[in-house]
């Protein structure tokens, strides 16, 4: 088992990826702290999680800051420390540029950029005292510059440059910062592929492997190999988990 005795704090772990992540970690011996905002299907997953391991809920908004403060301590009271900051949640809304709000401007940057920046500073001084690990998520969207996607694009890139700049100043702390990019399919990717098949059709055309991949087998080996001593010579990298989706050079 890969993340034995490890404690992991995996925001947005009640979604589709963030399942996936959670359900692995715990098959990889960690102790995990759910957050989500979706109460009811925190409930769910906990549910059907009895007796898998040393899991909590924590029900809590990411995008105050004092949420994230309250989700590192009630983490460090549980479990007693923490090694592992997962930073997955994130929402946001689609609209051309012109028809972009303040509004739309401020759900991608504060549920993605700003939880992530708000966490890494309160995991701080716990991954600090056990030379952890942050694992952030970016998207291809990003990258690419996806059309109808500015404010989740703008987000998701910064959170990568925040990333990079972490990595620099807390290497010196012991703190890996690393990246995924996924293309996973979630059930809400599913229901969207039901409503616009042709659509999702063409997602598939331009994934080199074929298929968009699965949380847990796909995508959440990719974020234990980043909490774990396998990647302990990496920091500041961005993993493509997206079947070859983009290259980066
Ligand atoms: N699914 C993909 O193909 C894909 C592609 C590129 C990037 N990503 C990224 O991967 C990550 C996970 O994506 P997903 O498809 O599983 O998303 P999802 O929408 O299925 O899950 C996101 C979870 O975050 C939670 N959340 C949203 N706002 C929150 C808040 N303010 N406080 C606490 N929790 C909150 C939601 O309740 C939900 O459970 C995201 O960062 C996403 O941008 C996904």
């Amino acid at each position: 088992m890969q993340l034995q005795n490890k404690t992991a704090i995996i925001t947005g772990g009640a979604g589709g990826i963030g399942q996936g992540i959670v359900r692995r970690f715990l098959a990889e011996g960690a102790k995990v702290a759910v957050v989500d905002i979706d109460q009811a299907q925190g409930d769910k997953l906990l549910a059907e999680l009895d007796g898998q391991g040393d899991v909590i809920f924590i029900a809590k908004d990411i995008s105050k800051e004092e949420s994230t403060k309250e989700i590192v301590a009630e983490t460090v009271e549980r479990f007693g420390g923490l090694d592992v900051l997962v930073n997955n949640a994130h929402a946001s809304k689609q609209a051309p540029i012109m028809e972009t709000t303040q509004e739309m401007w401020d759900l991608s940057f504060n549920t993605g950029t700003m939880a992530t920046f708000h966490l890494m500073r309160a995991a701080y001084p716990e991954l600090k005292k056990t030379r952890g690990s942050i694992i952030n998520f970016a998207s291809g969207a990003g990258m690419k510059g996806l059309p109808n996607q500015v404010t989740y694009a703008a987000a998701k890139e910064a959170i990568r440059a925040i990333s990079r700049t972490a990595a620099n100043e807390w290497a010196k702390d012991g703190i890996r910062v690393n990246v995924v990019s996924p293309i996973a399919l979630t059930p809400g990717i599913a229901q969207w592929s039901q409503a616009f098949p042709e659509a999702f059709q063409e997602v598939v055309d331009g994934i080199p492997l074929g298929r968009l991949g699965d949380p847990e087998t796909d995508i959440a080996p990719i974020v234990v190999f980043l909490a774990s001593e396998q990647s302990q010579y990496m920091t500041g990298q961005t993993l493509m988990a997206d079947g070859g989706s983009i290259k980066i050079y």
